[in-house]
């Protein structure tokens, strides 16, 4: 008999089943406030029995914002609509985790009026923005802001929060050495690259207390040549169990080809060699992401204990209900492609699977 229906305890949060909704920005929001498309969508999720929602990924401090209509947790002005989406799940049996995501070197000065930052001085490949490196004092502020993002979860009645920590994002272009060229106490070592985490870890723990669940998303190996081993990602995962946290999702970190971990045309789970290393070293529990389409592989990597849960996002793009579908036998597997048809849309404001967008409407 699989797990993958059996419950699972992260910190004080039960969740009913393994399936996570990995975080996915919808840039729905307007003007800052959560849209009917939202929490619609948030209401289907719930639903469709998905065990733990992870939300968008909402930025803690202004120059952390990438996108129009994304939304933010960086001011106490965000807590009523983002209770709105609490709400919403919470009404429909669901669970769901805020994922604070600081753009770093993706942030967009036209939106916010700030200069885009990350740990040292570089130019974006992605886009040749030029970034601005934080002094030490601004690196504490962003400690505090994170910190401060973590509180707000918990008044929007989110049940754990989450911190962005893969894809090049501020927090992972910390953790890089192909991003962060510090040589204070930020950087250099690998003990002074996880710092930044570090700190933001026990600063949220102290406020939040010991029971609330914090989970990071981390990329355990950096798909770039001169990025951070995999032996390293480990270690670091490892000083973030011990600075309280309960939970990794493994990822990837700094890429080489930018958007690398939505890996188009992938149907099968594209993480799982580093996940067996993490879970040799890692009791707490692991979230397998990328690539989840048969139900076969979803059983595979939990019941042969590679992770705890697994998460996905296109397959929930195209069908909010897949996992009851998986629950009541009506569906062996998620009929997205990992096309990446749906990325323009969800630039353009208008999130939905080109494939398949009537199936459930948001
Ligand atoms: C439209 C879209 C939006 C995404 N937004 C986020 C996000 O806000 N935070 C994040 O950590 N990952 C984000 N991702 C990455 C996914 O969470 C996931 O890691 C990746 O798509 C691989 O999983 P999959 O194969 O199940 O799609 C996004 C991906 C897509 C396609
Ligand atoms: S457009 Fe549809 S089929 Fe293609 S990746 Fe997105 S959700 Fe999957």
């Amino acid at each position: 008999m699989s797990k993958i229906f059996k419950p699972l305890q992260i910190n004080r949060l039960s969740i009913k089943n393994r399936f996570v909704r990995s975080a996915t920005v919808d840039n729905l929001g307007e003007n800052q406030v959560v849209t009917d498309a939202q929490l619609n969508f948030y209401r289907e999720l719930a639903r469709g029995e998905v065990g733990l929602i992870i939300s968008s990924g909402l930025f803690p401090s202004l120059d952390g914002w990438a996108a129009p209509g994304q939304l933010g947790i960086h001011t106490d002005e965000m807590i009523p609509s983002l209770k709105k989406i609490t709400d919403t799940v919470h009404a429909n049996d669901g669970k769901i985790v805020a994922q604070l995501m600081h753009a770093g070197w993706f942030g967009n000065p036209g939106l916010c009026g700030l200069q885009t930052v990350g740990p040292s001085e570089t130019v974006n490949p992605a886009n040749n923005l030029k970034v601005r490196g934080l002094s030490s004092d601004e690196v504490e502020e962003k400690v505090d802001e994170f910190v401060k993002a973590g509180v707000r979860a918990v008044e929007a009645g989110f049940d754990g929060v989450q911190i962005h920590a893969a894809h090049g994002w501020l927090v992972s272009a910390f953790l890089s050495p192909v991003t962060n060229r510090r040589n204070d106490n930020w950087g250099g070592s690998a003990s002074n690259r996880a710092r930044f985490v570090i700190k933001i870890t026990e600063g949220m723990r102290k406020a939040v207390g010991p029971d609330y669940p914090i989970l990071i998303k981390m990329g355990i190996k950096e798909y770039h040549p001169e990025g951070k081993s995999t032996e390293e990602g480990i270690n670091s995962a490892i000083l973030f169990i011990n600075a309280g946290m309960d939970a990794i999702e493994v990822s990837e970190g700094v890429e080489e080809t930018p958007f690398n971990h939505i890996r188009p045309d992938r149907m099968d789970p594209y993480y799982v060699d580093e996940c067996k290393k993490a879970r040799e070293a890692i009791s707490k529990p692991l979230i397998l992401v990328g690539g989840m389409r048969n139900l076969s592989d979803i059983e595979k990597v939990v019941d042969e204990g590679i992770a705890d849960a697994i998460s996905m996002c296109r397959p929930f793009i195209m069908d909010q209900h897949i996992v009851k579908k998986f629950r009541q036998g009506s569906s062996k597997r998620s009929l997205c492609t990992s096309c990446n048809k749906c990325i323009p849309t969800m630039l353009e404001r208008n999130l939905h699977c080109t494939f398949n967008s009537g199936l459930i409407n948001f």
